[in-house]
């Protein structure tokens, strides 16, 4: 019988435009290739979706998280490699959802506030500072950096591609993916 993929989560976290659906959506693409059973969650997708309710208040946003790692320890018992990408600003939940994972990746998707403001994808900073959304992160809301993240990728001074090797280096060196995958 061939061996049982042993599951994970990734779980990126960073500021508005710090690259995380950028880069776990690409990383998911290179693993499926590799063959391993792939999921995403991201914040855009299950805001709309298992988390429509909810609003971005410190307990709405403890809530969407603690849903969120729900599902990925359902995902991650089974041997799915699960990467998702939510600002996830509290460092208490991001503790929990590690508790409650087990196999976890904390992957800090550094970058400085300037940059983030810069690329401003959805023009969302811009409204932010016009203060016509409440409560936006890095502007009106606070984000905890992570004390010990297992990786740290450094998105004003990395290609999405050198970020993603530094991902695979990591998932190699501890034995969740093969050497030869
Ligand atoms: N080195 C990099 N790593 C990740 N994203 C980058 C990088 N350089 C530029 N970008 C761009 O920055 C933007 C980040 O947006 P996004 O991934 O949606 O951020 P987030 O999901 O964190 O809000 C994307 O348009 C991406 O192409
Ligand atoms: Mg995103």
């Amino acid at each position: 019988m061939c061996q049982e993929q042993k599951g994970f989560t990734l779980w990126f976290t960073g500021l508005p435009c710090s690259g995380k659906t950028a880069i776990a959506d690409r990383l998911a693409q290179v693993l499926k290739e590799r063959g391993l059973k792939v999921e995403r969650l991201d914040g855009d997708v299950v805001r709309q979706s298992l988390c429509r309710d909810l609003g971005f208040s410190r307990h709405d946003r403890d809530e969407n998280i603690r849903r969120v790692t729900f599902v990925a320890k359902l995902l991650t018992r089974n041997g799915v490699a699960v990467l998702t990408s939510f600002i996830s600003p509290y460092r208490e939940i991001r503790d929990e959802a590690r508790r409650e994972i087990g196999d976890f990746i904390e992957v800090y998707v550094k970058c400085p506030l300037e940059v983030c403001m810069a690329r401003d994808v959805k023009g969302m900073y811009q409204k932010a500072i016009r203060g016509e959304i409440k409560e936006f992160t890095g502007i009106s809301d606070p984000y905890e950096e992570p004390l010990q993240p297992e990786l740290i990728l450094e998105t004003d001074r990395e290609t999405i591609e050198e970020s993603i090797s530094k991902v695979l280096n990591y998932l190699r060196q501890t034995g969740y993916l093969e050497d030869n995958t």
